[in-house]
């Protein structure tokens, strides 16, 4: 990691005023209106509390969205979500890392709704230089309008790994010895937002938004983000000292993944022949 050139003294001061800025504002994780913005909606979008709580609302008008202050060079994100409940068809909920540009880098998670007492659908995807088409969806293991749960990106120079409530769901290995594009050099910012795709999301757009049920809302909480912050054209305020950057996925994590891929993957791009008749992507020999 030789693009890491912080040196630890900076990095112990800056570990120090970050305490002491904790400190002085007393819950630095609940105080989401330090970290987000609120980028559109028109007022749909609101911090609640003493911004330790944000809403996502939906009406037939407009969706509304939010961002992360910071910009990141691998990080560790975790947010808590609670879904639109009830009749959610048709409303797609997204909470994502993205860079700019237009070879862009963007790691997906976004929940599709469905009718009163039939699953979401959560799908994932990783593009690389603005190439995506690596699609894995899953139905959870419980009921993602019923309370909050945690939704984490890990993305190190290893890998990238999705992960709800501590259990990984995907890993996306790092395989660029073997050609295929891994998000190592564009700063991504978190995004989240609540839209209508009834034209596509439910059961390919045959189910749609009733919009006697708006405002659809979304909740989200405890933001919370180790990263290596970007910042004046380079990655600082991370190093040899963060776990997060060298984790690999231990035994134990590995058995959960292939616990949720084996029996709540309902989508997998690299077992979907008919998509890629000239054969499967590289990295699905590997992953
Ligand atoms: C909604 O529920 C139906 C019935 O279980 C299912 O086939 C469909 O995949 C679900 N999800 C979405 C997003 O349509």
């Amino acid at each position: 990691m030789a693009s890491f050139s912080c040196k630890p003294s900076d990095q112990f001061t800056l570990l120090l005023s970050s305490v002491m800025v904790c400190l002085l504002i007393a819950s630095c994780a609940g105080q989401l209106n330090q970290k987000l913005d609120i980028t559109w909606g028109d007022g749909r979008a609101k911090m609640l509390g003493n911004g330790e709580l944000l809403a996502l609302s939906l009406d037939k008008a407009s969706g509304s969205g939010f961002q992360s202050k910071n910009e990141y060079l691998y990080g560790k994100i975790d947010m808590q979500l609670k879904l639109v409940p009830g009749n959610s068809a048709g409303t797609v909920t997204t909470y994502y890392l993205k860079s700019s540009g237009s070879s862009w880098d963007e790691i997906d998670f976004e929940f599709l709704g469905n009718l009163t007492g039939d699953p979401y659908t959560v799908h994932t995807n990783v593009y690389g230089q603005g190439k995506g088409d690596r699609e894995q969806q899953f139905r959870l293991w419980f009921d993602p309008t019923a309370n909050f749960h945690t939704y984490s990106i890990l993305w190190n120079p290893r890998s990238i790994v999705f992960s709800i409530d501590g259990t990984p769901i995907r890993e996306f290995k790092n395989l660029e010895s073997f050609g295929v594009p891994f998000p190592k050099n564009q700063p991504m910012r978190l995004y989240s937002s609540i839209w209508n795709a009834d034209d596509w999301a439910t059961r390919g757009g045959l189910v749609k938004t009733d919009w006697s049920q708006a405002p659809f809302t979304a909740f989200f909480r405890n933001f919370n983000a180790e990263g290596c912050i970007w910042s004046l054209g380079k990655p600082s305020a991370c190093g040899a000292h963060d776990a997060w950057l060298w984790q690999k996925l231990d035994p134990n994590n590995l058995k959960r993944l292939r616990w949720v891929q084996q029996n709540y993957m309902i989508y997998n791009y690299c077992t979907d022949a008919r998509r890629f008749p000239q054969g499967f992507p590289k990295e699905c020999a590997v992953q």
